[in-house]
């Protein structure tokens, strides 16, 4: 049944794209890259049968194509469902593994498309060319093509055939750019190939995570080797800067080419309940610096990987390092304000003039200090100027400094609901509901002394309460059928799938920040409730929202 069903729909595929394939042989002359030839006798065995190898080693397309982990795969398993290559999952895992580190990306080209692989909604429109995002962001996020790296000819055969595949039309000049954005042949792949390999990253790291709606986290992990040069065992421990949560987790992960850590991890015992429970298996996408020693990214979970960690890590050094400072803003005038400090190997003793925060800022005297933490208290000038200070603490060989650590702020001109437009998805027998938790930011005008624009100083969350609005309310039950949100600013689908879309605008009323008419600072967010089977990508709805919002249509 399995293999009629294959043939039946692959019959007619399969044929001519090998007739294609072997049409178009890649000549040696004709290619300008040197490519990278193909050591693995695994990935020879498997992919050579069809992407036959040359006299120094290099397979057609695969010697001269280069991508991330997520990329290879997607590859392999398009390899597997298409081309019936058969291979076991320890197979797959292998050529995926062995394909990532020798053919995959330097961190200085991994790092813009990270968002893609930490599942962050992005609008693209923003960052990349306007001609890429229209052709190629229209099924899946521009991102997905940026995660490879092809020379000219190969950007145009994929194209062409991506194109006649899908029934898009292709335009020449977003093939030349593609070549130009995403080469196979760059200075920071030749670089990163020469590098003298950093150690593995076993041992201690520092770590600090922020989570939406629960504030920041430090603590450390313990990396333990656990098979090859590539994977590896974790230990975690954080503790909340702001109450007494403990998370611990242990997890396992591989780090494809020194760079690209993957990786999957769980909490040891519940946090919280609930679906964002701090203790969820979550998966772990990290970018790891070319010198080894930070790594930032994202640990993730829920039905549509909308929970999850944002996570910074770095290796301890021999003198004091910042992690972090809380609170992470200060009114002009505050008198007697307590800060901490938090980090690894602080000199002690430490006294008041050891810290500094910049003009108009000046440490009163230290609560208590340890080497990990630093309690001081400061005040604040009622006219230091409003801005992003750095923080820093005198060691015995200059500083451990924290680049713009604390906002000051004269006032909260107006409150902002993160994220600005988002999606949540009611849940049905098969999945599970997509939830979403908001945060009332709130912001000083910036120095132009006009809100709402990019000089704009954001100072925080602000303490607020939360409400919704749902467009076209028909009947009091309506929200009911709808959702809830919190008193934290956590929204949940309701039980029952109603079979239809709303809109809602999430209200936070700001609990202490009030406008210049006395009247409480209220932001608003743009919320979709929607039905599972909505097929549109959550990424590409955030980009077509935009636009919508940009047109006026959030005004009605
Ligand atoms: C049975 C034949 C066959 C085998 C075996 C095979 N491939 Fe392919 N592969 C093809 C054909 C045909 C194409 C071109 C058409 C297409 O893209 O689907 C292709 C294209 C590709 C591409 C896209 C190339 C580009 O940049 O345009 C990648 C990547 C790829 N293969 C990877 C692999 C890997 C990795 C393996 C080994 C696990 C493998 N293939 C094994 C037949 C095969
Ligand atoms: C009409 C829809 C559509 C458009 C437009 C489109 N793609 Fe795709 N693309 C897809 C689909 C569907 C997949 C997923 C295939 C899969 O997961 O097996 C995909 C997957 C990919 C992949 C991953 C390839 C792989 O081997 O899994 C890359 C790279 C890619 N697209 C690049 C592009 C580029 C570059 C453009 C613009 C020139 C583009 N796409 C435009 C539909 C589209």
């Amino acid at each position: 049944m399995h293999l009629r069903w294959r043939s039946a729909r692959w019959s007619g595929v399969l044929p001519l794209a090998t007739i294609l394939f072997v049409a178009t042989p890649v000549s040696v002359g004709a290619q300008p890259d040197a490519g990278i030839a193909v050591a693995d006798s695994l990935v020879r065995a498997k992919c050579g049968t069809c992407h036959a190898a040359d006299a120094r080693g290099r397979l057609q397309r695969l010697s001269w194509a280069r991508a991330t982990p997520e990329g290879w795969q997607a590859a392999v398993q398009r390899m597997v469902r298409e081309n019936d290559v058969s291979l076991t999952p320890p197979e797959a895992r292998a050529i995926v593994k062995y394909l990532s580190a020798q053919h995959g990306l330097a961190p200085a080209e991994a790092r813009p498309m990270m968002y893609s692989a930490e599942r962050r909604v992005r609008d693209e429109t923003t960052a990349l060319d306007a001609t890429l995002v229209d052709t190629c962001g229209r099924c899946h996020e521009a991102a997905r093509a940026l995660s490879w790296r092809r020379t000219a000819d190969g950007w145009q055969q994929f194209v062409e055939r991506h194109a006649t595949r899908y029934r898009f039309t292709s335009d020449p000049r977003t093939i030349a750019h593609l070549g130009e954005i995403a080469p196979f042949a760059s200075r920071e792949w030749t670089e990163w190939r020469a590098r003298t390999p950093q150690p593995a990253p076993v041992g201690r790291w520092l770590v600090t995570a922020r989570v939406p709606g629960r504030g920041s986290f430090h603590g450390e992990m313990h990396v333990d080797p656990a098979g090859g040069d590539d994977e590896f065992r974790t230990r975690l421990r954080l503790q909340s800067v702001t109450d007494a949560t403990v998370v611990t987790r242990s997890g396992r992960s591989v780090v494809y080419g020194g760079t690209a850590w993957r990786g999957r991890s769980q909490g040891t015992s519940a946090v919280t309940t609930g679906p964002d429970d701090l203790a969820s298996e979550a998966r772990e996408t990290m970018w790891v610096a070319a010198d080894g020693a930070r790594a930032e990214g994202r640990w993730f979970w829920g039905q549509y990987e909308e929970l999850g960690f944002d996570v910074a890590m770095r290796r301890p050094s021999s003198d004091a390092t910042l992690l972090l400072v809380d609170p992470s803003s200060f009114r002009t005038g505050a008198m007697a304000g307590r800060l901490r400090l938090i980090g690894d190997r602080f000199p002690l003793p430490v006294t008041a003039a050891d810290i500094t925060l910049g003009a108009g800022v000046a440490v009163r005297r230290i609560v208590s200090a340890r080497p990990g933490e630093i309690v001081a208290e400061v005040d604040v000038a009622a006219d230091a100027v409003p801005g992003p200070r750095s923080v820093a603490v005198r060691t015995s060989t200059g500083s451990a400094t924290l680049e713009g650590a604390v906002a000051i702020y004269d006032r909260v001109d107006y409150v902002k609901v993160a994220p600005e437009s988002s999606l949540a998805t009611f849940g049905s027998r098969t999945y599970a509901r997509g939830v979403q938790q908001f945060e009332a930011i709130g912001y000083q005008r910036g120095a132009d002394g006009r809100p709402h624009t990019t000089d704009d100083l954001a100072v925080g969350p602000v303490p607020a309460a939360w409400s919704m609005e749902v467009f076209y309310e028909t009947d009091p039950g309506t929200q009911a059928r709808v959702g809830t949100i919190s008193p934290t600013g956590f929204f949940t689908p309701a039980d029952a799938d109603p079979g239809t879309n709303f809109d809602v605008w999430i209200v936070a009323t700001a609990r202490t920040e009030k406008g210049q008419d006395g009247r409480p600072l209220t932001g608003k967010g743009y919320l979709v409730v929607t039905v599972p089977t909505y097929t549109f990508d959550g990424r590409t709805f955030v980009r077509e929202l935009g636009r919508w919002i940009e047109e006026g249509g959030g005004a009605r």
